[in-house]
């Protein structure tokens, strides 16, 4: 049997998540003869999302950058040469953007990963020396201190106590709970806003869409290596997904779910 990848495609599949991207992408309302830039675009889902959207606009260009060769690849097969604007994928850490992106551009997505960067002032900085004047910064994050309702708090703590149950029993490993993680450390909506707005930005778009998420995507994203990482330091991928995917199958069981609730903060901002 193939050994399992631990990536983001079958999250990245779900109809809500692209609904919700989507959302973003048109909140920022990119025109044609465009210069993009997709940060952390993974294996494409929101470069498609803006590709779909600058049909017919032949002078226009997206560069996706992402620090995974194997997303990139992904998003190579799947986009490279299928529409109008032209695309290009770099295989970069955010926080270096600047050097594969020579001139400047018209608009920065950096979606579903700003929460991963421990220097956040570092890369609003370098995102706003990226842009044009007038040009636009637009990014989205659920692990942000709301992204979890206050009633499904207990839906968390039951999946997690469940998935740690389940690792014990069946595999006498545990989690290591040693150092926080980056995507733990969460800022409120008003500190995102506040970030940007140090840098030179003005907030045009700000919104907290509420997404009921169905079973398949807490599956989903159990399959996803920074997401075991976050929630199982310390224990192997294969192990620590299968415990989260049955302590949530337990727990979606037991409360008698259909969903769970989450919010996703979406902020559109301009280089003033
Ligand atoms: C949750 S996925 C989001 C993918 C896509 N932007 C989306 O919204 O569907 C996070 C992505 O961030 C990338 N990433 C995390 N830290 C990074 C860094 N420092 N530099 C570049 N990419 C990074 C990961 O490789 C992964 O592809």
């Amino acid at each position: 049997m193939a050994s399992q990848e631990f990536t983001f495609t079958k999250f990245s599949s779900n109809e809500f998540y692209s609904a919700l991207n989507a959302r973003l992408v048109d909140m920022a309302d990119v025109g044609s003869e465009q210069r993009i830039v997709d940060l952390a675009c993974g294996t494409g889902g929101v470069t498609q999302l803006i590709l779909e959207r600058l049909m017919g606009a032949r002078d226009s260009m997206v560069i996706g950058i992402d620090q995974s060769a194997a997303a990139l690849k992904q998003a190579m097969d799947d986009l490279v040469g299928a529409y109008d604007a032209a695309v290009d994928f770099v295989h970069s850490g955010v926080e270096r953007f600047s050097d594969a992106v020579k001139e400047s551009v018209d608009t920065v997505f950096f979606c579903n990963a700003i929460h991963y960067m421990p220097d956040k002032d570092m890369i609003v900085q370098e995102i706003s020396r990226s842009l044009k004047p007038g040009g636009k910064f637009a990014f989205n994050t659920s692990f942000f201190d709301g992204g979890q309702l206050p009633e499904s708090l207990g839906f968390y703590r039951k999946w997690m106590f469940k998935s740690a149950r389940v690792l014990r029993r069946d595999y006498g490993l545990s989690p290591v709970r040693s150092a926080k993680v980056e995507s733990r450390r969460q800022l409120t909506a008003d500190q995102y806003r506040e970030l940007v707005e140090g840098h030179g930005f003005m907030v045009v778009r700000q919104e907290i869409d509420t997404v009921n998420v169905p079973i398949e995507g807490w599956l989903d994203i159990s399959d996803f290596e920074d997401f075991i990482v976050g929630t199982m330091p310390g224990v192997p991928l294969e192990k620590a997904s299968a415990a989260l995917k049955r302590g949530v199958h337990l727990t979606f069981e037991e409360m008698n779910l259909e969903y769970v609730p989450r919010n996703w903060l979406g902020i559109v901002a301009v280089r003033v």
